[in-house]
């Protein structure tokens, strides 16, 4: 948590509040509180609705004598037809809200307060898979907890976050709000985000606030990589791939959950029982909440799995869709619904148990203005820790993916930078998608990020040269004068924020065609040329991007992007990202993944070769392996070394591997150890991440990192749809990369 740096008094009082608090409202005044609601009522808690505020626009249309729609909304919240409202902050703004349900309602119930702060609040952080790029869970952890301080002091209570969809194909806009492709990486982000806003189980802390994993499941397999379309995977893949995040996520504690817009093996996910009773529900016990995305229960009716608004509401509810967002259908359909014996009584009171439950966890009943305080609000937002949090997220989340002749880090002085391109400058573009309440005016760009760090700002020149995605005219003519009159080029291209995200899918995973046009131009110069690439999603990059002499991948940093940017261009902090997605070579290869299976045409490493799984076009190797990152040294790696060369059933291997750096610069090395199962009786992919590790590397210093294994970890679905482990040979590397590293075998002895 963010810690104001004075006034101690405030500190004790918050650590005073901070104290776990036993709710007083305990689970019989909820059943008591049950016997005591209409169906109307009940209906009311099962309803989230998006926030209005004092002077919509939609006010100016309404007739002399007709209420505002702040004033509709309070009145619906004193009836009882609103149980939460999103999107919607201030802590006045909260306490009024607050005011008609726990004073103005029949039975007082209070209201819940949610948002979407995905990567950050106010103040703005890498986005997710940047994030994910600094492999260190622990910071995540620590970003979100800093958001949850920021958040509930604004009167927020709920997160719709984290998004733990793994996204393998990168056309997909949406893999920029999860953690990558892999499982494991995944599925730590996914704990440690939900650790951090839910403040590690002290949820009824006033700055703790509840968190949703999403969008169950599978969201991420959507065909095609089109946001909402059909995802068909296998039983196999759903359980192997893309639901363990949501059981990190749920292990960790979440308290609610939210089902996806898509169809999945033909079953809506809003109408997936077998998901959402049989997954969720049964196998993992999950007590928690399920919420609908955005009027995805009416979208069952253009799924064609409902006739119309009424019979989706009986779909979805009786699937296990305990809160419908913003479509207000529950509030129309569930009384008569259950009047009609449709849905059966006991189901609508379950799904507001689960409601009550999280608002009495949440410490709503004890404390319903807790989170609404105005002179918290004040102080916690905006925080110079936070601040310094969004610069050591930010810096920690650019990955060097080349360094030809050490051209990095650049002097400070002596030599005459041209930052060109039309990612150079602010206040767009620099936050990323998915940001709902930042001041963008505060976001350090990268011309003021550079300028504050160079001794000699005449020694900077600035030019656009293209727009994100059109030409500039004389945009061209413009950068390549300036890349002639300078010693390095620093060329700052990419995705505009807005390819990325919701909704935003794109077919070639590719630089825009104006700014790959400046940079070859600029490149002919035959100036040292260092690419900034910011990006929400692995691109395939070609020509004189590809081929530039360094590159720094630093996605969407967010308030502090210039400055973490001059953090590691100058060697203030040496880059430690490493990627958590595959740079493939060209679009058409995704969805691509390095946790692929072998074929039986696996293509040999090297030339291209007849008859094997490859395009006629490219070697199947990526651009940039997951996993990837350089730094300014060079770290060399002993072959791994094991403790036996077997491992018996109910034992243990300890897996150690010799890390040196044998350069000239102190850094921070992330060690990945995979595994491979060479022989079992469903196919497995060519390597997994089992575990990391951060070591920190002084300049000659030699480390041993060292990992242990169990069976667990050699476990996969096995024929009958069930997690097994099969005694058998195993590969084992503790490498830089998912392609780098010397292997060594083991054996997993069958039990005795
Ligand atoms: C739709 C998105 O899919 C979901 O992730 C988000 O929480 C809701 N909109 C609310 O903004």
């Amino acid at each position: 948590m963010a810690k104001p740096r004075k006034n101690r008094g405030l500190v004790a009082a918050l650590l005073l509040c901070a104290a776990p608090l036993a709710s007083a409202f305990d689970d019989t005044q909820i059943e008591a509180l049950i016997t005591k609601m209409t169906p109307e009522e009940k209906a009311g808690q099962l309803t989230l609705v998006a926030a209005v505020y004092e002077h919509e626009p939609s006010d100016n249309e309404r007739q002399p004598g007709e209420p505002t729609a702040m004033q509709r909304q309070l009145n619906e919240i004193r009836e009882g037809r609103i149980s939460a409202v999103f999107n919607g902050i201030g802590a006045n703004w909260a306490r009024q809200l607050q005011r008609a349900a726990v004073e103005q309602s029949r039975l007082k119930i209070p209201v819940l307060i949610s948002v979407d702060a995905i990567h950050g609040f106010h103040t703005i952080y890498p986005v997710p898979l940047a994030e994910a790029a600094s492999w260190d869970p622990a910071l995540a952890e620590r970003v979100a907890r800093a958001t949850a301080v920021e958040a509930t002091a604004a009167g927020v209570a709920w997160n719709l976050a984290p998004n733990v969809d793994i996204a393998r194909d990168a056309r997909w806009g949406r893999g920029v709000e999860g953690a990558g492709e892999d499982v494991l990486l995944a599925s730590r982000f996914a704990a440690a985000r939900v650790r951090g806003y839910q403040k590690g189980g002290r949820l009824a802390d006033d700055d703790a606030m509840m968190a949703t994993p999403k969008h169950f499941a599978g969201y991420g397999g959507a065909e095609g990589g089109l946001d909402y379309n059909v995802v068909d995977i296998s039983e196999r893949t759903l359980r192997e791939v893309y639901l363990p995040p949501f059981k990190a996520a749920f292990d960790a504690g979440a308290g609610a959950v939210m089902a996806g817009f898509h169809e999945i093996g033909g079953i809506p996910a809003m109408a997936n029982s077998a998901l959402l009773d049989g997954v969720l529900r049964r196998e993992w016990q999950y007590p928690g909440l399920v919420i609908s995305d955005y009027a995805a229960d009416h979208e069952l009716v253009e799924h064609g799995v409902a006739a119309d608004d009424r019979a989706a509401v009986k779909l979805a509810f009786m699937a296990g869709v305990d809160m419908s967002m913003t479509s207000r259908l529950y509030q129309q359909y569930l009384p008569e619904l259950v009047a009609s014996g449709d849905v059966p009584m006991t189901r609508l009171d379950q799904a507001v148990r689960r409601v009550l439950r999280a608002k009495r966890n949440l410490g709503l009943f004890d404390r319903p203005y807790g989170r609404m305080d105005t002179a918290r609000e004040k102080r916690f937002s905006h925080t110079a820790d936070m601040r310094a949090l969004a610069r050591e997220s930010a810096t920690r989340a650019i990955v060097m993916l080349k360094n030809d002749h050490d051209l990095l880090p650049l002097p400070r002085t002596g030599k005459r930078l041209a930052l060109i391109g039309p990612l150079a400058g602010g206040p767009a573009d620099l936050n990323g998608p998915w940001t709902v309440f930042d001041d963008r005016h505060d976001a350090v760009s990268v011309e003021a990020g550079l300028r504050a760090a160079i001794a000699d700002p005449t020694l900077l020149s600035v030019t656009r040269g293209s727009d994100i995605d059109a030409p500039l005219e004389g945009g061209i003519a413009a950068a390549v004068a300036a890349a002639a009159a300078a010693d390095v080029v620093v060329l700052a291209i990419g995705e505009g924020e807005a390819m990325s995200g919701e909704a935003q899918s794109r077919t070639e995973i590719v630089i825009p065609a104006a700014q790959q046009a400046l940079a070859e131009a600029v490149a002919a110069t035959g100036k040292p040329l260092v690419v900034l690439l910011r990006t929400g999603r692995a691109l395939a990059l070609t020509g004189a991007v590809r081929d530039a002499d360094a590159t720094l991948v630093t996605w969407f940093l967010g308030a502090e992007t210039g400055h973490a940017i001059a953090d590691v261009l100058f060697g203030t902090v040496s880059p430690s990202g490493r990627l958590p997605v595959s740079f493939p070579q060209a679009s058409g290869q995704v969805p691509y993944y390095y946790a692929h299976k072998s074929t039986g045409r696996p293509p040999p490493p090297g030339p291209l070769k007849e008859y094997t799984a490859r395009y006629r076009e490219l070697t199947a190797a990526p651009l940039y392996a997951f996993g990837h990152g350089l730094s300014y040294s060079t770290i060399e790696y002993s072959a791994p070394a094991l403790s036996a060369r077997t491992m018996p059933w109910n034992g243990r291997l300890k897996a150690s591997a010799t890390i040196r750096n044998t350069g000239p610069r102190a850094v921070d090395e992330t060690a990945q150890l995979y595994v491979h199962d060479r022989v079992a009786s469903v196919t497995r992919p060519v390597r997994e991440l089992k575990n990391f590790l951060r070591v920190h590397l002084a300049p000659g210093e030699s480390r041993e990192v060292s990992f242990e294994l169990s069976r667990a970890d050699l476990e996969f679905i096995g024929t009958e749809l069930k997690p097994v482990a099969e005694p058998g040979e195993f590969d084992l590397w503790i490498a830089p990369s998912a392609v780098d590293g010397s292997a060594t075998q083991f054996t997993l002895m069958p039990p005795l």
